[in-house]
Formats: C-alpha cells, structure tokens, sequence
C-alpha cells in the first residue's frame, strides 16, 4: 500500500475514470448503448483487495486504461458478486471487479452503471444473467463469449458484446486473461448477477 493522500488517490481514480471515458467514446456501439452519466460524485472507497490483485497489476504494461487502472488497485474495494459455494475458490482466486460508477459506485450514479471485470488465463465464467441490459468492451487480454441465441465470438481489446434482459451468458478465457468495462443500463440496474 502507497501512502498516497486522499486528494492523490482521488486524482487516480479521475485518471482512471477519463481513460475509461476515452476508450468509450471511441466505440460508436458503446455510445449507442447508453449515454455517459452526468451526475457523477466522487465517494472515496475503503480499500478491500482480493487475490487477483498481483495478476491484474500484470496487465498494465503500456499507459492507457490497465494502468491507469493499476494505479488504484490499492485504494479500490474490489467486489467478488459470487461466494464460493457458487464458482469455487479457484474462481475467486482469479476473479474481481470494481464498480466505478454506478448506484453503488466509486463515483455515484444513479443513470447507469460501470464495472471494470477481471478474469484469469484459463477461467470459465459460468452461465448467468441479470435483468439489467449490458454492454463489454473488452480492455486487454480476450475471452470467448456465450450467449443464448448468439453464435460464440472470442472478443480482444476493443471487442464489444451486448447482452439483452436475462440473457443468459458465460465467458471462457483460455491462453489469456481478460480485462473488461461493463455498462448496465435500465431497469435492474441496481441488482447482482445470478448463476443460473
Ligand atoms: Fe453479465
């Protein structure tokens, strides 16, 4: 842990926050799906790590997003939605993601909502859904994508996949981990995922 003051990691997670901005202006399916909120408030997280951390600071090779991503990882309450009497503790040993904004958000929103997932090399994300419609773009590594009525597509950096109310999906990653944004939009915003 850095001893970084609170205005220093606030400017991180701006920094963060602008490189994910960027990275969704320049998808046309992203600005489609939903508008950028307007009403977000900085909240400053309790810091709550998991496992992953050291694998996702690895993915932070050249500038962009994944590092500015790894500047906060420290300072982030990473979130794990699933216990392991659900995915198992190999999953949660190579899984997390932060809400960075949303109802619940490193920055409040109550529009729509963000999520910055990680998965590891050789994870199988299994089937489930939510209410709430979503949008990935894949960030760094890549993950083959499931979705009932959809052909399977293995999505790299820059990859974009919508999933409808209560589609039901998974992923696969296989020689590669896989960083992604996640936008939620509409009704269900607020709630979890299920596996189903
Ligand atoms: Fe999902």
């Amino acid at each position: 842990m850095t001893s970084a003051s609170p205005a220093e990691i606030e400017t991180l997670f701006r920094r963060l926050l602008g490189a994910a901005r960027e990275l969704y202006e320049a998808s046309p399916e992203l600005c489609d799906f939903v508008a950028w909120p307007n009403d977000l408030v900085y909240v400053a997280p309790q810091p709550r790590p998991i496992p992953a951390l050291p694998q996702i600071r690895a993915m932070a090779p050249d500038g962009g997003v994944q590092a500015a991503l790894a500047a906060v990882v420290d300072h982030a309450d990473w979130v794990q939605t699933y216990s392991a009497a659900e995915v198992g503790r190999h999953f949660l040993d190579h899984y997390g993601y932060i809400e960075l904004f949303g109802p619940t958000g490193i920055f409040t929103s109550s529009q729509c909502r963000a999520f910055i997932g990680y998965w590891g090399q050789g994870l199988h994300y299994p089937r489930h859904d939510h209410q709430a419609e979503e949008a990935y773009l894949v960030l760094g590594g890549r993950g083959l994508f499931e979705a009932d009525g959809k052909a399977p597509v293995e999505l790299g950096p820059g990859g974009v996949r919508i999933h409808a109310p209560f589609q039901s999906h998974a992923m696969k990653m296989r020689d590669a981990p896989l960083l992604a944004l996640c936008l939620w939009r509409g009704p269900g915003m607020a709630d979890r995922a299920h596996i189903r």
